[in-house]
């Protein structure tokens, strides 16, 4: 059997910190992995040079993981289907508002029997086909197998080597679940695979939100009980939803990595807690984006965003009493609710009646 060939789709914080565990596991496994992986870079200049030629000749992606090098088996490329034309195994790690786009790019040229998976935190939504897990839209355009990893990740710490845990949810018996498991897994970055793909995803794309909802309540000075409340409500709110639109989870997976513990690093550490505790501060002057665009320099915190879309969903069945987190978070965001009013909707939680 040839060994699989690996690509890389994104090279952002999170893309870069995965390609060190990516580049060291195809190494270190030659009869499962063609070490050579490719990494698609979304062009840009950084100081008059091509960030592509900087990853290529010094192996560090100086804008989005500064200071970290990446293995020399990771190449940089700045054609997306170039860099998945003979992969077998396609890994998605973009920012999901660009996942429609450039799945789309990758249309009928991909090998047909490759794989994918998902390390997007975030859903997907099109004007034509409403709202959809990211795995489920990767799935329809490019017509294969979609896996997903989530866990508590913090690009930064997992780039430090620091021990931690992720999960990889793949659908009941879907194979590769043990090759997808070998391409993360390492000392210090520990898997488990679960045979629950849509909550492991929503799991993931949910915490964002509630670490807004701790963002918040960190910039108006509440605490570490408040947030542990708001840590606990978003959980059954994230619980809720899994179970109104894909009902079957099993509760146990809200207790992998990709559950409680990614609830709890990124209400404490993520980018989505840091941007919106700055505009609580702020938000008289500055605008979300604008904002974010200071603080994070490029990076992107997606809960505004999959709050605003889960909210959409909600009101078609309308079911945002059941989600005041989720329902507060938006309206926050969207300047229709003051910071200050996010307790207040959380004293009318369904929990608390
Ligand atoms: P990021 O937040 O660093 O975003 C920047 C990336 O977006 C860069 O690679 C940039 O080139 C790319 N980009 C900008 N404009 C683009 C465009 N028009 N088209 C395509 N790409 C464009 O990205 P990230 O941290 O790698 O996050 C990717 C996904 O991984 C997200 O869903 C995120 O929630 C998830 N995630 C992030 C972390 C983390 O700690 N950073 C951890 C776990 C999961
Ligand atoms: P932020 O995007 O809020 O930094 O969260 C990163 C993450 O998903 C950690 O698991």
């Amino acid at each position: 059997m040839s060994s699989k060939k690996v690509a890389i789709i994104g090279s952002g914080n999170w893309g870069s910190a995965i390609a060190r565990i990516i580049g060291s596991t195809t190494k270190s496994n030659p009869n499962i992995f063609d070490s050579n992986v490719s990494m698609w870079v979304h062009e840009e200049i950084i100081d008059g040079k091509k960030l592509s030629e900087i990853i290529n000749t010094t192996h560090e992606n100086v804008k989005y993981l500064p200071g970290k090098k990446l293995p020399e088996n990771i190449f940089a490329v700045t054609d997306v289907v170039e860099t998945c034309k003979d992969a077998d195994i396609l890994v998605f790690v973009i920012p999901h508002q660009f996942v429609t786009r450039v799945s789309n790019l990758l249309k009928g040229k991909i090998k047909q029997d490759s794989i994918a998976i998902s390390l997007i935190k975030g859903l997907s939504t099109s004007k034509s086909d409403g709202i959809k897990l990211v795995s489920t839209e990767i799935k329809e355009i490019l017509n294969i197998d979609v896996a997903v990893l989530m866990g508590a990740n913090l690009a930064p710490e997992v780039a430090n080597d620091n021990y931690c845990e992720a999960t990889i949810g793949i659908r009941k018996k879907q194979e590769n679940g043990a090759m997808l498991k070998k391409l993360f897994h390492t000392n210090n970055f520990r898997i488990n695979v679960v045979e629950d793909i849509e909550a492991t995803e929503l799991c993931g794309a949910l915490k964002n939100i509630v670490a807004c909802a701790a963002g918040f309540s960190d910039g108006l000075g509440y605490g570490d009980n408040t947030k542990a409340a708001i840590i606990r409500l978003g959980m059954m709110e994230i619980i809720r939803f899994v179970n109104q639109y894909y009902p079957g989870a099993h509760l146990s997976t809200f207790f992998e990595s990709c559950g409680l513990a990614d609830l709890v690093t990124t209400c404490y550490g993520g980018r989505n807690r840091r941007v919106c505790e700055a505009y609580v501060k702020f938000m008289d002057t500055k605008s979300l984006a604008e904002i974010e665009k200071e603080i994070l320099k490029g990076q992107s915190a997606q809960g505004p965003l999959t709050a605003e879309e889960v909210v959409e969903l909600l009101k078609k069945s309308d079911s945002q009493s059941k989600y005041p987190l989720f329902v507060a978070v938006n309206k926050i965001c969207k300047k229709e609710l003051k910071p200050q009013d996010l307790i207040n909707e959380l004293r009318n939680h369904p929990e608390h009646m």
